[in-house]
């Protein structure tokens, strides 16, 4: 059966490199002629870019298709691509037997090829690439989704095997595209009027550049060269391979944001053992160290798994310790959860959902406290904001600050700034997750009063 009409819907979950990929997908089937609608009952073929990180992730997606199946008997199409996509393979067709394209992330170069076997009434059609040989997904039709903001994703897969995770069974190998590429790519999305980049990788900064020319901070350094390029962010950092000179870096560039996403994932060195993370706290304490010693104040960020397999009250203590002694702006945290093929499905002592469940809330509500003084350190600052949104009802405007914070914002005007907008902003009051202040008309400085902090980043 052929597809009456060119129309996708496409949701994405996950992590940010699944939403770039989407934008991937979405910029290749708007090249095929496909035309992008809002909701699954509007479209003829209905793709999910798949999570398979956690358990609850991985379910989201077969509830979904289960909610739509019925849909299938209107002549819809369904497609699962990404990471469930890439751990089950051929299974999700025997799983959801009205699902027509199974593909992982290293095959969607080759979608127009399947969109053809796809148009034709072909039902069972797969791009799980081995991806040991596969090059970097090349992005000539991208379809960003924010005109300001943008991802570019400068290595895939990961390399570190730690006893927990599925990414290096979905996203193989780690392999680094050149950085002429990298570089090719800002300018030109610098010439498009982005101001904003956020360099991607499962670990971003273990790039090593495939041409040799460059160190992950000399190319951090050279993409914030790009001009028109005002804020560069990248994400996510691996403690294993952080290096001084990104610091240097940070501190050298004025356009490489000042915030640091470091996942500990515990504050306990016989737990980091266990997960093969293949630092102690000790090591990771050192780079938090570096970090802190920057001559520009450095916003830290972390991810956090609760409930490992052996986990003690004491090694949680730890890792709450942790948390009070770093200081960080946001933390993520996550109970642990069993997924296939990693080595710690097997192991002993697993926790019991309701302490996993004890130690989230607990871990949250300090990590709370700490933000609530943290973030009350900003009122009297002025700093420099992207403007995301308005929010007419409340009169305000919302933005992110360089290290990454959310500002809410009142301006003296009735013209709202546009999308994009970068506005100075001092800060007058704080929460425990935004900051909220007023706009500083530029140009006139005497709205600074003396004695205030001035931090304009
Ligand atoms: N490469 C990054 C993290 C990528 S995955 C790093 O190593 O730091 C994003 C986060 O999901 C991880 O930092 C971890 O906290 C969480 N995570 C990964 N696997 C998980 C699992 N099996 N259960 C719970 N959380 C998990
Ligand atoms: Fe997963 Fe570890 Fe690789 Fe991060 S470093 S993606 S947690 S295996
Ligand atoms: Fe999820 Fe795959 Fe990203 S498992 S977190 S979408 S790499």
């Amino acid at each position: 059966m052929a597809l009456l009409d060119k129309t996708f819907y496409l949701e994405t979950f996950g992590c940010q490199m699944n939403a770039h990929d989407s934008e991937k997908v979405i910029g290749t089937l708007l090249r095929e002629g496909y035309r992008q609608v809002e909701t699954e009952v509007d479209a003829a073929l209905i793709l999910y870019n798949t999570c398979s990180i956690r358990d609850k992730a991985e379910q989201k997606v077969f509830n979904r298709l289960n909610d739509y199946k019925a849909l299938h008997k209107q002549g819809k199409r369904f497609a699962v691509l990404g990471c469930v996509a890439q751990q089950e393979g051929e299974k999700i067709f025997e799983r959801a037997p009205y699902v027509s394209l199974v593909a992982g992330s290293a095959s969607y170069r080759k979608l127009p090829e399947m969109l053809v076997q796809l148009e034709a009434g072909n039902n069972r059609i797969a791009g799980l690439d081995d991806r040991q040989t596969d090059q970097t997904f090349e992005t000539e039709f991208t379809a960003r989704g924010n005109k300001h903001r943008g991802y570019i994703t400068i290595i895939e897969g990961c390399d570190k095997f730690c006893a927990y995770c599925v990414v290096p069974y979905t996203r193989g190998k780690e392999r680094s595209r050149t950085s002429d590429s990298v570089l090719t790519e800002a300018r030109r999305m610098a010439d498009a009027g982005y101001t904003d980049i956020q360099l991607l990788g499962q670990n971003v900064n273990s790039y090593r550049d495939s041409s040799g020319k460059m160190s992950f901070a000399e190319l951090l350094v050279a993409v914030g060269h790009v001009a028109g390029i005002r804020r560069v962010r990248f994400t996510t950092s691996h403690p294993r391979d952080f290096t001084r000179d990104i610091v240097d870096a940070i501190d050298a560039v004025p356009t490489l944001c000042d915030h640091v996403h470091l996942p500990v994932q515990s504050g306990s060195s016989r737990v980091l053992q266990r997960m093969q993370r293949e630092y102690t706290l000790e090591w990771y304490l050192e780079r938090i160290a570096w970090i802190q010693a920057a001559r520009r104040p450095i916003s830290l960020t972390t991810d956090i798994i609760v409930g490992f397999p052996g986990e003690t009250e004491e090694d949680f203590e730890q890792t709450l310790s942790l948390l009070a002694q770093v200081g960080y702006d946001a933390v993520f945290a996550f109970k642990y959860s069993a997924r296939p093929n990693t080595p710690a499905i097997s192991m002993e002592d697993s926790i019991p959902e309701e302490v996993k469940s004890r130690r989230l809330q607990a871990l949250l509500e300090f990590q709370r406290e700490i933000q609530r003084t943290l973030y009350s350190r900003h009122i009297g600052e002025i700093v420099e904001v992207m403007v995301e949104g308005n929010n007419p009802a409340r009169g305000q405007v919302s933005g992110r600050s360089s290290q990454n914070k959310v500002v809410n914002f009142t301006v003296d005007s009735p013209i709202y700034p546009a999308t994009g907008t970068y506005m100075l902003v001092r800060i007058t009051q704080s929460f425990p997750n935004s900051l909220l202040g007023e706009a500083v008309i530029l140009g006139q400085p005497s709205a600074i009063s003396a004695g205030e902090e001035i931090c304009v980043v």
